[in-house]
């Protein structure tokens, strides 16, 4: 049992020694700025994606009939790195930020007559952001919205 367990071992280096002596054009490029954390998604990314988790969970209240709750502020906008982190510390990032929060505390305190429509403003609001700092995640955002599946 032994001396197929070390057998085994011995074929699995062979086999790796051989892959790593293949002749394979080797990359060019090289990997120069290390992730901002070990995941390489920086806070504001994963708050991001809360936000976003969030938002899809009141359009579902809405759709339902239902008066969206809103159970998390989130005020670490203001606070969270960003990959680039020069972007989340301009004054048009935080003048961005407050609007979107704004929006968020209004969509808070809504009766049910009032909540789509200030659903969507929440969600022009992300977009704004969006349109002017951070392009890519538009097509998404769009999903958001109470007229789109
Ligand atoms: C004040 C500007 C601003 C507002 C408002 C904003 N975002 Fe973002 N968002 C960003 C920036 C900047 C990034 C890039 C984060 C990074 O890579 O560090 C981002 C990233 C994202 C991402 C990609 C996250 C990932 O997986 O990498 C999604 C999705 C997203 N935002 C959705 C939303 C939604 C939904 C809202 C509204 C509820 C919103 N955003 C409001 C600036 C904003």
């Amino acid at each position: 049992m032994r001396s197929l367990t070390a057998f085994s071992v011995i074929c699995c280096l062979i086999f790796a020694l051989s892959c790593s002596g293949t002749k394979e054009p080797q990359p060019t490029y090289t990997i120069s700025e290390a992730p901002v954390n070990p995941n390489g998604d920086s806070e504001l990314a994963l708050l991001m994606r809360e936000m976003f988790e969030d938002a899809e969970r009141m359009k579902e209240e809405i759709k339902a009939g239902k008066t969206p709750k809103v159970l998390k502020t989130f005020e670490e906008i203001y606070s969270a790195k960003a990959t680039e982190a020069e972007k989340a510390e301009s004054p048009i990032y935080h003048s961005y930020a407050q609007t979107y929060l704004a929006s968020l505390n209004a969509l808070k305190n809504a009766d049910s007559a009032q909540a789509a429509a200030l659903f969507h403003d929440m969600v022009n609001n992300c977009m704004s952001c969006h349109k002017a700092m951070c392009p890519g995640p538009t097509v998404r955002i769009q999903k958001l919205y109470l007229t789109q599946n």
